[in-house]
């Protein structure tokens, strides 16, 4: 559903990914890992459009969005939960919630906020609060849910556990869960390296902007060298 071919994308002449190919299926979860500046953000930056790519293609269900601006992916529905979370902390849940909305229809807004309310339920105790007093569990499930509202065919969330409690990162972990079983394509930030590869069905490892290793969640949990050499596992 998501097809990044030779992707290389950065800032002014510095390369942050160097000709990154994957492919997303639908309906699984594939974790994006590496360690600090690798290019895991800049990689999701360059889908959402928010990046400029410098070279190489991106296909969305078949199409080439390469030099669509980002509202547009948007409404094609790719949807991202950026890093540092980007909320608007002088709004309320529900406020944050509405501005995801926007891009809907105004009739859809009371359903799929009760689905993003069922989803994570401690967002509904929380409907007037403004979003910066939010604990960071909260404001991630807020960040995750205003993307939601979308409705987007494919999620991309950076760094979903960073910062939380155990607890509240098992409530996250268990809502990707209900998401892919939803039939949701979920693109995945981490640096809890294991707890990433207990969900994902796909991996990819970058490191300085190169795609070092590839491939099933289960090869990679089986392969040393990764867990060593990459993931500073062991
Ligand atoms: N706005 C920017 N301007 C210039 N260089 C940037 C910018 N953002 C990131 N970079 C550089 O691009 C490279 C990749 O950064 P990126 O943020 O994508 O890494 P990351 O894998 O997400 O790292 P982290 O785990 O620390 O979030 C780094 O060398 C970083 O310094
Ligand atoms: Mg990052």
């Amino acid at each position: 559903m998501l097809e990044l071919k030779n992707v290389t994308c950065g800032y002014g002449t510095f390369e942050a990914v160097h000709e990154l190919s994957l492919t997303l299926q639908p309906g699984t979860i594939t974790a994006l890992l590496g360690a600090n500046g690798a290019g895991k953000s800049s990689t999701l930056m360059c889908i959402a459009g928010h990046i400029r790519l410098h070279g190489g293609s991106i296909l969305f269900d078949g199409r080439d969005i390469s030099a669509l601006p980002p509202p547009d992916r948007v409404r094609l529905g790719l949807a991202i939960s950026p890093e540092g979370r980007r909320l608007f902390k002088d709004l309320s849940v529900e406020d944050n919630l509405r501005v995801g909305g926007l891009i809907r229809p105004r009739s859809d807004y009371p359903g799929d906020r009760e689905q993003v309310l069922s989803l994570f339920p401690r967002l509904r105790e929380r409907l007037g609060s403004l979003a910066g007093n939010l604990s960071g569990g909260e404001q991630q499930m807020l960040a995750i849910g205003r993307a939601l509202m979308t409705r987007p065919k494919l999620i991309m969330i950076d760094e979903l556990s960073l910062g939380l409690m155990p607890k509240v990162i098992d409530l996250c972990y268990q809502a990707l869960q209900k998401l892919r079983e939803d039939g949701m394509t979920i693109l995945l930030v981490e640096q809890n390296t294991d707890r990433a590869l207990s969900v994902a069905d796909q991996v990819c490892v970058l490191e300085s902007g190169r795609t070092v290793w590839q491939g099933s969640a289960e090869d990679a949990a089986r392969d040393p060298d990764l867990a060593s050499a990459y993931l500073g596992l062991h």
